[in-house]
């Protein structure tokens, strides 16, 4: 058979699919029995399938009809939680906008699964398997990729509002914040959340992603700062920033320049003996990094009463995606035996906080978590 024929077999394939797909969407849409439903679907009709004027899949389709059994079956039956349609919303979005908390719930929890499986299957594989779904590192600009991003010019400035913020510039000139001053009240309570009694004498502090220095200078500034606040940075542009403000020599800090994962295992940090308070926050690393050190905080923390924190950023510019990562997390985290709570931080203060740059955070609510060592049985 020729190429060409086989294009066109292909192409029968194809339309043959999206017959049945429109089918299955427009039986759902007409309120067709759960019976002709199932029917379509075992004649082929793909679950997936997503309708070409306006995006919409079966899901979408299902919570548009407020149906529960029909969303529950076509997760089941393979479709996919996080499609969204041509307007950017999932059917966990509908859902919320229809304020009804039972689909929402069905659909996020398929996405915990999936993403619980997918990082399973991830960790397993010898090779570098998509880690997840949500935050696909197809981007190889410095916002997406490490390596790009630390070989990239930083700008510490104000912004229009007068803002502080440090941006990296991309190939485009789109300007993407990699900390910015509207942070600060989350900083501050992150601080307050893992450093409770205001700090005490032979306090033991790693920070990891000094930023604009936001948190680090919190921590110093507690009543009585830490006696040991070791920070690891890898930028060039940030450690001289760094360097001009002093954090270089400042008596009980000590910089670690480089990535985590080269200091991890190192015996300048091992050295410490565990800390008492630590906090991630590193640009430009996805959520199979974040899980990555997650398992290394058993051998980092001091004991029962260390505290726990890092920036809960991941999907934050979707409700679905971000209640779906702040659970994964908080199940990654209780594998390596860390109980997380949830500290809801408001975050809506209406100021334009992104002037010209790409917004990274756009929910009312900061989910701020603050984890500690769980009673192992
Ligand atoms: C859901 O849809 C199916 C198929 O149309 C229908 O049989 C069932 O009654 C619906 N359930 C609800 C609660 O509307
Ligand atoms: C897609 O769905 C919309 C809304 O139900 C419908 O009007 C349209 O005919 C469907 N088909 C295609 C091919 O877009
Ligand atoms: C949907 O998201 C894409 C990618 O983020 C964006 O380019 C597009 O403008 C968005 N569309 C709408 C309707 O918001």
């Amino acid at each position: 058979m020729s190429l060409a024929g086989d294009d066109a077999a292909s192409d029968g394939v194809v339309e043959a699919l999206a017959i049945l797909g429109e089918h299955l969407i427009n039986t759902i849409l007409e309120g067709g029995s759960e019976e002709t439903i199932k029917e379509i679907i075992d004649q082929g009709a793909p679950v997936w399938y997503q309708n070409d004027s306006e995006g919409l899949s079966p899901l979408h389709a299902a919570v548009y009809m407020q149906n529960q059994s029909l969303a529950k079956m076509f997760l089941e039956e393979g479709a996919v939680w996080n499609a969204v349609d041509h307007l950017n919303n999932t059917a966990g979005d509908i859902a919320l906008s229809f304020n009804s908390q039972e689909l929402y719930t069905i659909i996020r929890d398929a996405g915990i699964r999936a993403e619980m499986l997918l990082a399973l299957l991830a960790s397993r594989a010898t090779s570098e398997l998509p880690s997840n779904l949500v935050l696909r590192n197809t981007d190889v600009s410095a916002a997406a990729s490490t390596d790009m991003f630390l070989a990239s010019d930083l700008l510490f400035k104000a912004d229009e509002t007068g803002q502080e913020i440090c941006v990296v510039k991309l190939d485009n000139d789109e300007e993407v914040g990699v900390m910015m001053g509207w942070e600060r009240p989350i900083m501050e309570e992150t601080v307050h959340c893992l450093c409770p009694d205001g700090g005490r004498q032979g306090l033991k502090v790693l920070n990891v992603g000094f930023g604009l220095g936001i948190i680090d200078s919190l921590f110093q500034s507690l009543p009585i700062p830490p006696s040991d606040h070791v920070i690891i940075e890898p930028h060039p542009d940030v450690l001289q920033h760094m360097k001009e403000l002093g954090w270089l020599d400042r008596p009980g800090v000590r910089v670690l320049q480089g990535k985590w994962q080269d200091w991890i295992n190192s015996d300048e940090l091992l050295e410490y003996g565990g800390f008492d308070v630590i906090y991630t926050d590193t640009f430009s690393e996805d959520y199979s990094d974040l899980r990555r050190f997650f398992e290394h905080l058993p051998d980092l923390l001091s004991g029962p009463s260390a505290l726990f924190g890092f920036f809960n950023g991941l999907g934050a510019t979707n409700p679905l995606f971000y209640d779906v990562y702040t659970h994964v997390s908080e199940l990654h985290l209780a594998d390596v035996g860390i109980d997380v709570e949830w500290k809801d931080v408001d975050v809506s203060d209406g100021k334009d906080r992104w002037g010209k740059t790409r917004q990274y955070f756009s929910l009312p609510l900061y989910r701020l978590p603050v984890g500690r060592m769980g009673v192992l049985c």
